[in-house]
């Protein structure tokens, strides 16, 4: 985790419109319930969806759980996203290796980090891309992205612990 005051966080999956958004609202809500210093966006590696709105069984699968993230618009990363963010988590093993791709010198490169290694029982493993699966898809991917960013706000309290003391 970065000394700064704030982290900065991105979400970054294929299309912007399934996991990444789903991420990045899960984790603002948590951020927002502990009043933690940081902040949290989302993309995508693909311009396929770019201005859209997150699939509607994002939305739904996010509204059942207490989130809102009807204003979400998809947005395509950029290398400069490495100058405005602490954190980029990829939702799989393949977006992650289109970030490292993009990134400039180490320093990008060390930012970039695979989701659920956030969990120790399922590192290395990818959030399924549900595009194509049922309604149940979108569930199983909440659970997974609601563990790895209970994960995150963990890391998060204690750099705040460590700040204050
Ligand atoms: P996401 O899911 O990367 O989780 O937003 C996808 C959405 C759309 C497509 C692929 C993945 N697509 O090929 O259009």
């Amino acid at each position: 985790m970065p000394n700064s005051e704030k982290t900065n966080i991105l979400m970054v999956c294929l299309g912007n419109i399934c996991r990444s958004p789903l991420a990045e609202g899960i984790l603002r809500k948590k951020i927002h319930d502990l009043n933690l210093p940081a902040e949290v966006s989302s993309c995508g590696t693909s311009a396929y969806h770019i201005s859209e709105p997150a699939d509607p069984r994002t939305i739904a699968t996010a509204r059942r759980h207490g989130i809102n993230i009807s204003s979400h618009r998809a947005r395509q990363f950029q290398p400069t996203d490495f100058d405005r963010y602490d954190l980029i988590f990829a939702m799989d093993r393949s977006n992650y290796r289109t970030l490292l791709r993009y990134a400039r010198d180490s320093k990008d490169e060390k930012k970039v980090k695979l989701i659920m290694d956030m969990v120790p029982h399922l590192a290395g493993t990818d959030v399924p891309d549900p595009y194509y699966s049922e309604d149940d898809g979108f569930e199983e991917v909440y659970h997974m992205l609601d563990q790895a960013c209970e994960a995150i706000v963990s890391q998060l309290l204690l750099k705040k612990k460590s700040s204050t003391s």
